[in-house]
């Protein structure tokens, strides 16, 4: 990777609840290169919104709160920077695309309008110029220009997501954060969507993290993947590390045994036993009261990471003990 677009460095965020604290991402750390797209992967409450929430410097503060780390998109640190420059930074340099976009589009706007809203807030061009950007960008969405004027309701539910993709790309952002952005809809528009924000990605050359559970998405359009369990990264590499060569017993779990980019494992695999409290997470290796490898130690070390092959970095004892 040249100059890293993004680097998220030892990123702790936690929320902080009346008697407890959910420690929801812990010493995170992960970098992004231009134009490449990472594929970030985990099960519920892995801490995946959290970490993007927190790279937008997001974090609804109470209840929660970035309590260690440093987040730097294109040398300057997300987290210090003033109200107003995250107002420009936000959907100008990176933009996101909500968990759940249907409540992202505002009913009594038109879809045209909404587009060029973004537009003129974000690059001084007039209402006439914004309008016909806007047009472009619906088209380029694959959806007609013409239909600028319609409001949200008279579009289908993909349309509509194409349409908050077209809003979030309207700036040419150079980090797009996409949080599950096509689960909410049928498989043949899912399929659509991901062709279309493949293409994009190609064309503009957008930097980009695909939050999913979904393994043939991440597939079919990432080059790096990160898999997240408790807070924290235990895998990451290249696609073809993490499929072809999973090391970290989470992520055998999650792929099955015997991951294979040529076999169609679209599913996360159950993997028996729950994760672990975020209130109350493990002393040592916070996977170990699920690990079929489990050891005495990793009930009381924490592994650090350790590079397994170049850029292909796993947290596990029994990397590290292997060089120890
Ligand atoms: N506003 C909040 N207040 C309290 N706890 C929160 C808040 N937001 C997130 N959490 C907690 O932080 C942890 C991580 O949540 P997060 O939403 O980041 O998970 P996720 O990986 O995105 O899960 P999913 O796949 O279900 O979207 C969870 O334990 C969650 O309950
Ligand atoms: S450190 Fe131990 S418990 Fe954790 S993943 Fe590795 S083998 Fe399993
Ligand atoms: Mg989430």
């Amino acid at each position: 990777m040249g100059e890293p677009i993004l680097s998220i460095q030892d990123l702790s965020v936690h929320f902080f609840k009346d008697k407890s604290v959910v420690q929801a991402v812990n010493h995170l750390n992960l970098q992004l290169g231009v134009g490449e797209t990472l594929g970030l992967v985990g099960e519920t409450g892995a801490g995946k919104t959290t970490t993007a929430m927190s790279i937008m410097n997001l974090i609804p503060n109470p209840p929660g709160k970035i309590v260690g780390g440093k987040i730097m998109f294109d040398g300057e640190d997300v987290l210090k920077k003033s109200k107003r420059e995250l107002r420009k930074m936000r959907g100008h340099d990176i933009s996101m695309i909500f968990q759940d976009p249907m409540t992202s589009l505002n009913p009594v706007l038109t879809v045209g309008d909404q587009i060029a809203e973004v537009i003129r807030l974000h690059s001084q061009v007039s209402r006439a110029e914004a309008s016909i950007k806007a047009q472009e960008m619906l088209e380029m969405v694959g959806i007609s220009g013409e239909r600028y004027g319609d409001y949200p309701h008279q579009f289908s539910g993909g349309m509509k997501q194409r349409v908050v993709i077209a809003i979030a790309l309207a700036c040419n952002p150079r980090l797009l954060i996409a949080d599950e952005p096509t689960t909410a809809l049928d498989v043949t528009i899912q399929a659509q969507v991901l062709e279309m924000i493949a293409d994009l990605k190609h064309k503009l050359n957008t930097a980009m993290i695909l939050i999913t559970h979904d393994l043939g998405v991440v597939a079919q359009v990432c080059d790096k993947v990160a898999i997240m369990y408790a807070g924290e990264i235990v895998e990451y590499g290249d696609l073809s590390d993490i499929y072809e060569h999973a090391s970290h017993p989470y992520t055998q779990g999650l792929f099955g045994s015997i991951p294979d980019l040529d076999k169609d494992t679209d599913r996360l695999n159950p993997i028996a036993g729950l994760m672990p409290d975020p209130t109350n997470l493990p002393k040592g290796c916070s996977f170990s009261p699920r690990c079929p490898h489990c050891t005495e130690a990793c009930k009381t070390q924490d592994p650090e990471l350790r590079e397994i092959s170049p850029g292909h970095t796993v947290k596990c004892l029994m990397f590290q003990n292997q060089e120890e």
